[in-house]
């Protein structure tokens, strides 16, 4: 396991995430009842963006750095919760700030060195359990979720191995038959187009219902050696998502625009129907 979160924390593709994480949140609120989240790859749940890792990529800077100027409407959620907790937040740390006290966060985090702190941020936590092992695993283990109607699977891989992708699409194909109201959330890296429409091809091969997939391109997706983008793919997505994420992607594209990225495109597209 080589990939360490601390050194991409607060980068562009962190706030694409972020933003559309509590976007879906904030539409489970409206109802009452409680719900269950499952963090599959939570990392270490918040990260020092002046530490040696994070300056040594700086990447944090143009991400977060120029979002954090952001006057946008869509963006004042995400600032306003990233500003309040203090250190950069990571996925477990926004979602458990998110949580009422009906709501529960399952984090699940492999890298033995990432797990201490997320464990020691949670420790007395009634409302959050900390699990050292496989997020895929656990998923199969843990959906559908114990005295839970509703749910929301966060599932963000390093994509540091080449299965990855197909990963995915199991771990999808599985919470669909096994808790079909969860609302499932995949992020996933764009370098160049071909691994992207083979993943966008096996969701569909596989049969999946009702999937968008919320793209972010800082630049083409011609070079496989960079991240030139990145994206979310959104399974059973609430009432409203769709505008919301336009709205958000619009506000960070402004805010993140610079002479190095001129041209940010952003898209919905429908892979599947519902
Ligand atoms: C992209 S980072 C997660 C970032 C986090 N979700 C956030 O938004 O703040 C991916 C994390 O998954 C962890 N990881 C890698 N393979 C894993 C696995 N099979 N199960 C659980 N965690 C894993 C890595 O150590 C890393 O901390």
């Amino acid at each position: 396991m080589n990939y360490r979160h601390i050194y991409h924390a607060g980068n562009f593709a962190d706030c694409v995430k972020h933003a559309i994480v509590l976007s879906i949140l904030h539409s489970l609120k409206r109802k009452q009842t409680g719900f269950s989240v499952l963090d599959t790859h939570a990392g270490r749940g918040k990260y020092d963006l002046s530490s040696l890792e994070a300056e040594k990529t700086g990447e944090w800077e143009s991400g977060i750095g120029l979002a954090q100027n952001s006057t946008a409407e869509a963006l004042q959620d995400y600032l306003s919760t990233i500003h309040y907790l203090g250190l950069y937040p990571g996925s477990p740390a926004l979602i458990r700030y998110l949580l009422r006290p009906q709501d529960q966060l399952i984090a699940c985090e492999l890298h033995p060195e990432d797990v201490k702190p997320l464990r020691r941020l949670f420790r007395s936590d009634p409302q959050v359990a900390v699990h050292h092992r496989d997020g895929y695993e656990a998923l199969r283990a843990l959906l559908p979720p114990k005295e839970f109607k509703r749910g929301f699977i966060l599932i963000d891989p390093p994509f540091e191995k080449p299965d990855d992708f197909s990963k995915c699409v199991e771990a999808i194909a599985f919470t669909r038959t096994h808790f079909r109201a969860g609302i499932i959330a995949v992020w996933f890296p764009i370098k160049h187009r071909t691994p992207i429409r083979q993943f966008y091809q096996a969701l569909k091969d596989a049969a999946i219902q009702d999937i968008i997939s919320c793209e972010f391109l800082l630049r083409p997706a011609l070079d496989p050696s960079r991240l030139n983008g990145c994206g979310m793919l959104l399974v059973n997505a609430p009432y409203g998502t769709q505008q919301n994420i336009m709205a958000i992607f619009e506000a960070l594209k402004q805010a993140l625009t610079t002479e190095n990225t001129p041209d940010i495109q952003y898209s919905i597209e429908r892979i599947t129907e519902e």
